[in-house]
């Protein structure tokens, strides 16, 4: 029974390979020869949010974290590997936090259910809606009130980039490192820019790593 929906994925992974040799005989071979993406996406683990369709970006050319309301959250080793591999080895230009309107962590995180576990990772939503209550608050609208957490969140995210010792060093060794924040809208596909952060911009001091140099 669930078995038809497996092959149908297999089927169309068959498809794609045939239309991309179609395309261009060397596409894999080309891939198999290592990846220089200009990009690291630190998404919503959203299925309606794919990084690469609604930026138009093909394989090796945007490399992918995802996690539910694409957080940047210290403690998290998966994250900081990802962050890590991308900046210090890869060496992308770009690192894009793209959040979306309608997004079902941001929610539930305002709702005050119980959702057990997950209240582990959604605490750090909350936390960004109190130290924005007044302002969020001000908004009485609740659903335009969620679009503005949704936006700030992301805007937060950016902030708690800069504070990783992966960034400062990139930008400490002159690497042209550029840090966006964006947000998708699921009901029209629109992505946009709603902040752009790079070595100029203000960090508290005592975020501030000392390098070897210093
Ligand atoms: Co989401």
């Amino acid at each position: 029974m669930s078995q038809e929906a497996i092959d149908k994925l297999l089927h169309a992974n068959q498809n794609w390979v045939e239309e991309e040799l179609a395309r261009n005989p060397n596409f894999f071979n080309d891939l198999a020869h290592g990846q220089k993406p200009e990009f690291l996406w630190i998404g919503c683990s959203d299925s309606r949010v794919p990084a690469d369709r609604i930026t138009g970006t093909k394989p090796g050319e945007i490399f992918v974290h995802r996690n539910i309301a694409n957080l940047v959250v210290h403690t998290d080793l998966n994250m900081l590997s990802v962050l890590e591999y991308a900046v210090a080895y890869l060496k992308v230009k770009h690192i894009i936090v793209c959040g979306h309107y309608g997004c079902g962590g941001v929610r539930a995180a305002i709702s005050r259910n119980n959702y057990e576990l997950l209240n582990k990772w959604l605490r750090n939503i909350k936390d960004v809606y109190v130290a924005h209550e007044t302002e969020l608050l001000s908004i009485a609208d609740p659903q335009l009130r969620e679009n503005a957490l949704v936006e700030i969140s992301i805007k937060q995210q950016i902030r708690n980039l800069m504070k990783t010792s992966v960034v400062q060093k990139a930008w400490h060794s002159g690497e042209d490192l550029t840090l966006h924040g964006m947000v998708y809208e699921v009901a029209n596909g629109r992505l946009k820019e709603l902040i752009k952060y790079d070595k100029q911009t203000p960090l508290p001091e005592v975020y501030r790593f000392y390098f070897d140099e210093d």
